[in-house]
C-alpha cells in the first residue's frame, strides 16, 4: 500500500499538532496533577522531567521512525521491519493498550462533557469545596448518567475517525491547542494569586528528595509513558501518515516541550487552587474536578457571568483536547482491523467503539454500584489505569527501545531522522545510546524495583 492510499497530513505543522494533539490530553490535565499530588509534588515532577529527556523522547523519535520508514499500522509496521520474527507482537501489545485505554479514559472524558453542562447552568455558583467533593462523587457513582456521556464521547470520537486523517484531526487540533494554553495562563495567573496559594507553589517548587521511592519511580515513568502517547504504537501510527520532509526529532522536541508545558501549567492552576480551599493534594482521580470549580468561584465569584464563560472555555476546551487523544488512540485499533481483516474503516471502526463502549460500561460502573468488586484491591477503573499506564506502555517503551536500538538496520534509523540525509542530525549517537541501553535498563530497574520482577 502505498502512503497516498492512507492519506498523509498536509504539513509539517499538522503533523506536529496531530501529534501534540494526541499527547496533550486528560494525562496532563487530570491525570500529572493526582499523580503528582500523590506522590508528593515537587520531586515527582523532577523525576518525570528526568522520565520524558531520558526515556520520553528517544522513544518518541523511535517510534516516529518505525511509523514512517513502514507507513503501515502498528503492527504490521513491525511486521514490514522485522518480517517472520516475533516483534510484530510488539505492535499487537500496542494495539489492545490502545484499546483497553480508550475504555476507561473514554469515561473520563465523558464527566468533562457533564461539567460544560453545570458550568453553563451556573450550578458552581455559591458552593465551596465540600460541595464539589460530593456532587463529583455523586455523579461518577451514578449508575447511567456518566454513561451516557461516556458513549456521546466515543460517538463523537467514532465520526471524525471515520471522516478521515487529514480533515478531522488536523483541523481540531489547530485551533484547540493555541486556545487550551492560553486559557490555562489566564487560570494559573488566577490560581497562584488566590488566599493561601503559596502552599501548593511550595509543593510544586521545593522537592523532598527522601520522598522518592520505587513507586515514585513507577508512577513518574508511567505518567511521561501515558502523557506522551507513548508505548503503544500511537504515535507510530500517526507517523505513517507524515509527510518525508517531516523533520522527526524536531517533531519528536516540540511535542515533548508542548505536553510537558500543559502538564506544569496544570500543576500551577491545581495545587495552589487546592491548598487554598483545603483540598489535599492526594486525593485521586477527582482531583481536578474537585478543585478548578473553586477556582472559578472565588477569582470571579463577584462577576458570575466571566465565572461561566470561563468555565464553560475551560470545559470544553478540556474535551476538545481529550477527543484529539481519543481520536489517536481510536485510529490505532482501526488502522489495525482494517489493514489486517480488511473490514472497511467503518466496519472497523464500529467494533472499535462498540468494544470501548463495553469496557467504559464496565469501568464506570465500577466506581458506583460495583465499587465492591475489586481485583487486587482495585477496582475496574483503576486496574485499567495501573495495568497500561504503569506496565504495557511502559513495557511497549522497553520492547520498542531494544528493536530500534539492537534490531534494527542503523542505516534505516539514520535515514529517518536526518530525512534520507537531508537533515544534519547531530544527536545521532546519543539517541543510539539512549536506545540501546539508557532506556531499557532504566526501565527494567524500575519495574524490577517496584514490582518485584524477576
Ligand atoms: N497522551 C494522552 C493524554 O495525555 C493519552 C494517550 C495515551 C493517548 C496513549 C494516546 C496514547 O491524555
Amino acid at each position: 500500500m502505498t502512503p497516498n492510499h492512507r492519506g498523509n497530513f498536509g504539513s509539517k505543522l499538522g503533523a506536529i499538532l496531530a501529534a501534540a494533539g494526541s499527547a496533550v490530553g486528560l494525562g496532563n490535565i487530570w491525570r500529572f496533577p493526582y499523580e503528582t499530588g500523590e506522590h508528593g509534588g515537587a520531586a515527582f515532577i523532577l523525576v518525570y522531567i528526568g522520565c520524558v529527556l531520558l526515556f520520553g523522547v528517544p522513544i518518541m523519535i523511535a517510534e516516529f521512525s518505525i511509523g514512517r520508514r513502514s507507513h503501515a499500522n502498528t503492527a504490521r509496521a513491525f511486521q514490514k521491519l522485522a518480517p517472520g520474527t516475533p516483534w510484530r507482537w510488539v505492535g499487537r501489545m500496542g494495539v489492545l493498550t490502545g484499546f483497553l485505554i480508550l475504555g476507561y479514559y473514554s469515561v473520563v472524558a465523558g464527566w468533562t462533557l457533564e461539567y460544560i453542562v453545570e458550568a453553563a447552568t451556573n450550578s458552581f455558583a455559591g458552593k465551596g469545596a465540600d460541595d464539589f467533593i460530593a456532587s463529583f462523587s455523586q455523579f461518577t457513582a451514578h449508575p447511567w448518567r456518566p454513561i451516557v456521556w461516556m458513549a456521546a464521547f466515543l460517538l463523537a470520537t467514532h465520526f471524525i475517525v471515520v471522516k478521515g486523517v487529514e480533515k478531522g484531526i488536523e483541523k481540531s487540533a489547530k485551533i484547540m491547542m493555541p486556545a487550551l494554553f492560553i486559557l490555562l495562563l489566564i487560570l494559573a495567573g488566577c490560581a497562584v494569586s488566590l488566599p493561601g496559594g503559596g502552599e501548593g507553589l511550595e509543593f510544586l517548587l521545593k522537592p523532598d528528595f527522601s520522598k522518592v521511592n520505587g513507586s515514585v519511580l513507577l508512577g513518574a515513568m508511567g505518567q511521561a509513558f501515558f502523557s506522551l502517547s507513548i508505548g503503544m504504537g500511537c504515535l507510530c501510527t500517526y507517523a505513517s501518515y507524515f509527510r518525508d520532509d517531516t523533520n522527526l526529532p524536531k517533531t519528536a522536541f516540540n511535542v515533548a516541550i508542548i505536553d510537558t508545558s500543559v502538564a506544569v501549567l496544570s500543576g500551577f492552576i491545581i495545587f495552589p487552587a487546592a491548598f487554598s480551599v483545603g483540598i489535599l493534594p492526594d486525593t485521586g482521580p477527582g482531583l481536578v474536578f474537585v478543585t478548578l470549580p473553586n477556582v472559578f468561584q472565588q477569582a470571579f465569584g463577584n462577576l458570575p457571568w466571566l465565572a461561566v464563560i470561563l468555565s464553560v472555555m475551560f470545559y470544553v476546551l478540556l474535551a476538545l483536547a481529550a477527543l484529539t487523544s481519543t481520536i489517536s488512540l481510536h485510529e490505532v485499533a482501526t488502522a489495525y482491523l482494517h489493514e489486517e481483516f480488511k473490514l472497511t474503516r467503518g466496519k472497523a471502526a464500529r467494533v472499535v467503539t462498540a468494544g470501548c463502549i463495553v469496557l467504559g460500561v464496565l469501568c464506570s460502573l465500577s466506581l458506583g454500584v460495583g465499587k465492591e468488586y475489586t481485583i487486587a484491591g482495585m477496582t475496574l477503573f483503576d486496574l485499567f489505569d495501573f495495568v497500561t499506564a504503569k506496565i504495557m506502555l511502559p513495557l511497549g517503551g522497553f520492547f520498542i527501545a531494544l528493536f530500534t536500538g539492537w534490531y534494527l538496520d542503523k542505516r534505516i534509523l539514520r535515514e529517518e531522522i536526518s530525512n534520507r540525509g537531508t537533515l544534519k542530525v547531530q544527536i545521532y549517537r546519543l539517541l543510539v545510546f539512549l536506545l540501546k541501553f539508557i532506556a531499557p535498563i532504566g526501565i527494567a530497574f524500575i519495574f524490577i524495583n517496584e514490582l518485584g520482577w524477576l
